[in-house]
């Protein structure tokens, strides 16, 4: 239950946060587009002009104040889709419930994203409110009901609407943050590739014993081709999978240097017992500029409770690449499937299912607007931002520069220890009211042209 002491904010944003909006469970397919409707209602509450679109998936919502013809306009990009919360029994408190604790606010999705795209909208309701409907810049909100499932629809509504959301640059608060009251810029995001395959053996389970040795074990051949995909230095084997990629700038790798030991805060965010990774890489360059094959999923066989002797019929891995400047998510996809058909034995059979795929996004943080965002978070924060890349993909913003034509500043609040896409997801109050805050010294600032 929401405290008596909290701020009309924090009220409106465990609203936002009770809405189960999981965008690839097609069961919540309803709560996605109520989340929306509720943006879209609380965007004309505010003063703004409010627009539900529809697409073959969940709808965009669009935002806007009163344009003025003498003032740059801003788009604010952000996702009201969530991640799906399983395992379930792993939350302390409901994922829907939003909790205060401490000091953070748990629940899914409150750091990923709506307690940072909403940040943005308290910010610009209070502007507008304190000065009587006056913005310094012209804002267009663009928020999205399917970042979590790669933004299928997205790119095409950019084409068509063009026009509408045309902007002079882009912010977004979907990153993270080196540490707490660490302000950051993110100048870089990894691209992502994915796909899912299935090993086909016989037409049904058979009895381990009376045929194992002589026909081969689907589960045994995928754990195969996952095996296949590096080597012992952590090298992806794909034939080609390197060959488009931008090495890494000696200044960046030098400016990643002066972090703070990149190595020990994976291994304490991370709780892993050790790094691991393609050799001659530290573990921030690691995460934030080379190229990964992962395993999100495998499975097959029996997964019950004691043992059951049975060669399963088939068995299952999906996978992802993460990919940087300059490689191409389709072409990795296709490298990837002719690696996996090649090592798939003939006595099996193979399928392949290619998934969603977004390009790495890189811009220049010493541009004016990245000196105007440095400026606001300097402003925010009260000490010098930090410039990193990060691992994570937010696929539209290589369509926001292409098709837009506009270079996106990320402007996140993540902690590292905000758990997003995982149980017991949290957003402290604080990054809450800072991220309120940065909103009006950002606006400011690109007010100021
Ligand atoms: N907010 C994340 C992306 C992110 C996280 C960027 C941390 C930088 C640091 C976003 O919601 C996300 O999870 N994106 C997905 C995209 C995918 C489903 C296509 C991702 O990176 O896995
Ligand atoms: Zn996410």
């Amino acid at each position: 239950m929401p405290a008596m002491s909290q701020t009309p904010h924090l009220d409106a944003l465990f609203e936002h946060l009770r809405f189960p909006s999981i965008s690839t469970d097609s069961t919540h397919a309803g709560d996605v587009r109520a989340c929306g409707e509720w943006l879209a209602a609380r965007g004309k509450a505010m003063g703004l002009s409010a627009e539900i679109h529809e697409t073959p998936g969940h709808p965009v919502v669009i935002l806007k104040s009163e344009p003025k013809p003498d003032r740059p306009t801003v788009l604010i990009y952000g996702h009201y889709d969530v991640q799906p919360v399983d395992p379930l029994d792993e939350w302390k408190t409901p994922p829907f419930e939003p909790t205060l604790i401490d000091g953070r606010i748990f629940a899914r999705g409150s750091t990923d994203n709506k307690g940072q795209h909403f940040a943005h909208l308290c910010g610009v309701e209070d502007t507008l409110a304190e000065s009587g409907g006056d913005l310094p810049v012209n804002v267009i909100f663009l928020l999205e009901g399917e970042e979590e499932i790669g933004s299928p629809n997205l790119e095409p509504f950019l084409k068509t609407h063009a026009a509408e959301l045309k902007a002079d640059i882009c912010a977004v608060s979907d990153t993270g943050m080196l540490g707490p009251g660490i302000p950051t810029l993110t100048y870089g995001l990894r691209g992502i590739s994915c796909l899912e395959f299935k090993v086909h053996g016989p037409s049904l389970d058979l009895h381990s014993g009376v045929y194992g040795g002589a026909i081969a074990n689907p589960a045994t051949m995928v754990a195969r081709l996952v095996a296949s995909l590096h080597d012992e230095n952590g090298r992806v084997q794909i034939a080609g999978f390197y060959d488009q990629v931008e090495p890494l700038a000696d200044w960046e790798r030098e400016m990643w240097a002066s972090l703070p030991d990149g190595d020990a805060a994976t291994l304490a965010e991370t709780g892993a017992p050790g790094i691991w990774g393609e050799a001659g890489y530290t573990a921030l360059e690691q995460r934030w500029g080379r190229p990964t094959a992962e395993v999100n999923g495998i499975g097959g066989g029996y997964q019950g409770e004691g043992s059951k002797t049975v060669i399963p019929r088939s068995a299952m891995a999906k996978l992802s690449f993460r990919l940087v400047p300059d490689q191409d998510p389709n072409l990795v996809l296709e490298l990837a499937a002719e690696h996996l058909r090649r090592h798939c034995p003939s006595s099996c059979r193979i399928e392949i299912e290619k998934g969603h795929v977004g390009s790495a996004y890189v811009m220049d943080p010493h541009s004016s607007f990245g000196k105007a965002a440095q400026k606001a978070l300097w402003d925010t924060f009260g000490e010098e931002p930090r410039l990193i890349r990060e691992g994570g993909s937010i696929p539209i913003i290589q369509a926001i520069q292409e098709v837009l034509g506009i270079d996106s500043l990320l402007l996140g609040l993540a902690l590292p220890d905000c758990q997003i896409h995982a149980p017991n997801e949290n957003f402290t109050v604080e990054n809450f009211e800072k991220g309120i805050a940065l909103n009006r010294a950002l606006l400011e600032e690109l007010g100021k042209g």
